[in-house]
């Protein structure tokens, strides 16, 4: 990983020429949780389809710490082999560079018993929250500690954890898959209510079940999880990540506002009902078919309309993760959107990048944004400077760039590529001048 990379882009301005064909690589959020759930396993699993970024080899490195093999095949598949493992202490330095570490503290916990790892976000309680989890463990018979002086939390059961009831009272992803995972090995009967659906979850979940475990109501609010009471489970059939829905939904985006045509190959369209449904709505031109989408992108940037009401919202709305790249899809759009964050409060770092390339948004509160399009995109001078503050807002920056006119340059790619793997060969494949540089 180099932290010190930058990408160079030249603007389509009026062109919107891009064309092609995009694959979509596995769904990094499904496939992240498999490798923390190969510790649920007697034996070596096989995971397949997994996307080469960096939040996997971050995940990669912490399982090695912790006493896995970890090695991809020559056939691609990613192998890895806890049955030596003996640490339960999470590198609290790997786990800080990624929330998704968090993930494998309930694995740990049910099969040994123990685990530490780093508060999230230091000591500053509440800054990124766990309790959802941490109340979870605790139901399960486990005692929490904050150690405040190294800012860790220990967990320790010295029983094995016994199955319990939870009602999640705010959905989450992690939170669901996590306590899924740990009820796997529990003894007795978990029920988690009010859970998230996510496709990555029952991705995992499946897999799970076609090696042994027992969990019912899988892509439904409520699942019941028969534990095995520490049985390990056995690695009889390998894992295949699904394709990933925010890769896909951000090329589709792309596509409707910087290609003249893209293919999208290897996705789920069913898994973007929402995201297809809002381009439509704004007069995007798409068509589905099983495992494909073709977007045709308009002649210009009048062709779109501005939507009056966009919420995130928990799948099968429309996701957050896709929330920077609609914004900036609709600074192109004519007329005024609003649009409301409700799953992240401060998803908004990136509209100031936006706004200096004359984008027109107003933040009306940490959740609430208006965007009034559609107004053109220019790197001004020393102002085509921008930067990714995270996976997905890196994405919308590009976007914009490339509806733009001049040269951007957008910093900070290390954290574009925990997410997306080489975008700039993505893109130049489609036409687009993205070059990656070594940052000043
Ligand atoms: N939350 C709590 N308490 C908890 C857990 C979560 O209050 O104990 C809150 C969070 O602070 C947040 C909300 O609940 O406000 C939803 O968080 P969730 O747990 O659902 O998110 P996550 O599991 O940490 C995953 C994805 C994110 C994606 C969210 C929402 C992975 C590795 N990450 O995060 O993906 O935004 O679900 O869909 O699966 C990305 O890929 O760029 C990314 C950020």
């Amino acid at each position: 990983m180099n932290q010190k990379e930058s990408f160079v882009i030249e603007g389509l301005a009026e062109e919107r020429s891009l064309s092609g064909t995009v694959k979509v690589h596995g769904a990094k959020n499904a496939a992240l949780k498999a490798m923390a759930a190969s510790v649920l396993f007697a034996g070596p699993v096989e995971l397949r389809n997994v996307p080469r970024n960096n939040d996997i080899e971050t995940l990669s490195k912490i399982l090695i710490r912790l006493g896995a093999k970890v090695a991809w095949q020559d056939d691609g598949a990613l192998s890895i082999d806890t049955s030596a493992m003996s640490s339960t202490d999470i590198d609290a330095e790997l786990a800080g560079s990624m929330r998704a570490s968090v993930v494998l503290t309930g694995p740990l916990l049910a099969r040994f018993g123990k685990v530490t790892f780093p508060a999230p976000g230091g000591c500053v309680i509440g800054a990124r929250p766990i309790d959802l989890f941490l109340a979870g463990y605790e139901k399960m018979g486990a005692t929490v500690t904050l150690d405040a002086g190294a800012c860790v939390y220990r967990i320790e059961s010295a029983k094995k954890l016994s199955g319990a009831e939870m009602f999640f009272n705010k959905v989450t992803v992690g939170g669901t898959e996590t306590l899924m995972m740990t009820a796997v090995l529990a003894s007795g009967k978990t029920v988690l209510k009010n859970c998230a659906m996510e496709p990555e979850i029952a991705n995992v979940a499946e897999w799970l079940v076609s090696c042994g475990a027992r969990i019912e109501g899988i892509g439904t609010p409520t699942m019941a999880i028969h534990g095995s009471g520490g049985a390990l489970l056995q690695p009889r059939e390998s894992y295949e990540a699904i394709p990933d829905r925010i890769e896909a939904g951000s090329f589709l985006i792309l596509g409707a506002l910087c290609a003249s045509r893209l293919a999208i190959e290897g996705c789920r369209p069913d898994h973007l009902d929402a995201v297809i449904g809002v381009l439509r709505g704004s007069g995007a031109k798409i068509e589905t078919a099983a495992s494909r989408i073709v977007v045709e992108g308009s002649a210009g940037p009048e062709a779109y309309a501005a939507i009056a009401d966009l919420r995130t919202h928990e799948y099968p709305g429309f996701p957050t993760d896709l929330q920077p790249v609609i914004v900036a899809y609709l600074t192109q759009a004519s007329g005024e959107s609003r649009i409301f964050e409700t799953i992240y409060e401060g998803r908004f770092k990136y509209i100031e990048d936006l706004q200096k390339l004359g984008a027109s948004i107003t933040v009306m509160n940490p959740r609430e944004i208006s965007v009034k399009g559609a107004t053109p995109l220019r790197a001004m001078a020393g102002d085509g400077d921008l930067t990714a503050h995270d996976i997905r807002a890196g994405f919308a920056v590009v976007m914009a760039a490339l509806c733009g006119s001049g040269t951007f340059t957008v910093s900070n790619v290390h954290l574009i590529d925990r997410g997306y793997e080489r975008l700039e060969q993505q893109l130049a494949a489609l036409g687009a001048s993205v070059q990656r540089i070594k940052a000043a």
